[in-house]
């Protein structure tokens, strides 16, 4: 069955953050409000196809992982008859999604449930596409290496096959700037996710990362305040297709604008901090490839002696009070600490977060025993316990008013 959808898709549990950032870029960049999206599990939304708002998403959304234009739905149970529809289905697509001598590669995901193994889906699913485009007269060679169009074939939640292209060419969360990273570095996009769960507002609040590793919670914030295109360069290629030639800003030449460029007086404060120093000469190298160099301040120090008043100095230096703010942060969780270690640490780590009086706290702790540790040592009652995990790890998102 042909079928016409944009699924965006994230980490599990953060459908409502992904949602509000696509609908606040969405209103900014293309002047259009999406409607309504129906969840597809836990993260994961789908709409009805855009070409405005597809290209608003792979362009400028921070929080999802992939961007994919669904194209086909399949029902069948096994190879052939999956063949023959989705042939018949390509050879009947009047949409032109591949213009004649380009190259797809193919790849699958979550087909475990499917009777029969990855290759032959690939192959399966390479074939009906070839042989479907042939009968159009449209003629498509495979490249695995350096496709125009990187098509994925995925089984959705009721068991079809769903056949789409995705429109980033591979994971959103790299955004290109992070070649230098600590021990556990956060992925970009859970950095987005964090800044939206904290409700970070560059204009209001001041950011403080104390444990700030490789710069990745800062770095975004940065971005997020001007709203940047998430690529620091180059246009994915399935941005490349016919269906956005209505786009006005898929066509122009160079780096898409940011969304909210800097109106003069002050921008925003954000400080990242850390003990290592080697954590730091990352961070800044990734500042500086991200383009941000200058909009954060990098400090080297214990969280323990984090200080208010050093605060409301970087703050003043800018022209800003820094009555308000928010410190954001993914804590050590444990590689090295044990429980009673873990309990010292968050126990200085919350003493130090109440020194600011009137600011939020936000913090991403993974992992069984951290998380107990945490939550019993940190010395306020969360205003928010969100479950999410980082990678394979289950964590939970504490959001506190600190006093
Ligand atoms: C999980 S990592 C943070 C990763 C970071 N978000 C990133 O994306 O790279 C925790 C960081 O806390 C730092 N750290 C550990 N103990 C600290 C302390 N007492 N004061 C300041 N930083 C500390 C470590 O050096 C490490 O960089």
């Amino acid at each position: 069955m042909i079928v016409d959808a944009l699924r965006v898709v994230g980490t599990p549990l953060t459908n409502k953050v992904m949602a509000g950032e696509l609908s606040r870029i969405a209103v900014r960049a293309v002047r259009q409000r999406p409607p309504e999206p129906r969840k597809a599990g836990t993260g994961t939304l789908v709409y009805p196809f855009d070409p405005h708002l597809a290209w608003a998403a792979v362009t400028y959304a921070r929080t999802p992982t992939r961007v994919a234009w669904d194209l086909y739905r399949s029902a069948a149970p096994r190879l052939e008859p999956l063949y023959d529809e989705l042939a018949d289905d390509v050879a009947g697509d009047a949409r032109g999604w591949l213009r004649d001598g380009e190259s797809i590669s193919v790849t699958v995901g979550n087909v475990d449930r499917f009777a029969a193994g990855e290759r032959q889906i690939v192959g399966t699913v390479k074939n009906a596409i070839v042989d479907g485009c042939a009968r159009r007269g449209v003629r498509v060679t495979v490249d695995p290496d350096a496709p125009d169009v990187h098509v994925v074939a995925r089984l959705d939640d009721d068991g079809a096959m769903i056949v789409c292209v995705d429109l980033g060419g591979g994971s959103l969360s790299q955004r290109g700037w992070r070649l230098d990273h600590g021990a556990a570095p956060l992925r970009e996009h859970l950095a987005a996710v964090l800044l939206m769960l904290g409700r970070y507002d560059p204009r209001a609040d001041v950011l403080v990362d104390p444990m700030c590793g490789s710069g990745t919670i800062p770095i975004e914030a940065a971005l997020m305040a001007r709203g940047a295109p998430r690529l620091v360069r180059g246009v994915p290629p399935g941005l490349s297709r016919p269906a956005f030639d209505v786009v006005p800003g898929a066509r122009a030449a160079g780096a898409p604008p940011p969304l909210f460029p800097p109106q003069g007086g002050a921008g925003p404060v954000i400080v990242g901090a850390d003990r290592e120093l080697e954590a730091l000469v990352a961070a800044k190298a990734n500042a500086g490839r991200a383009g941000v160099t200058g909009q954060v301040v990098w400090q080297r120090a214990d969280v323990a002696h984090l200080d208010p008043d050093d605060v409301a100095a970087i703050a003043a230096d800018a022209g800003r009070d820094a009555r308000a703010g928010l410190i954001l942060s993914n804590p050590p969780y444990g590689e090295r600490l044990d429980a009673a270690d873990l309990r010292v640490f968050y126990g200085a780590l919350g003493d130090a977060c109440r020194r600011f009086r009137g600011w939020r706290g936000g913090f991403l702790i993974a992992g069984d025993v951290a998380t107990v540790e945490f939550e019993r040592s940190f010395g306020l009652r969360p205003a928010i316990k969100k479950p999410l995990s980082n990678g394979n790890l289950r964590g939970y998102f504490f959001g506190y008013e600190l006093s």
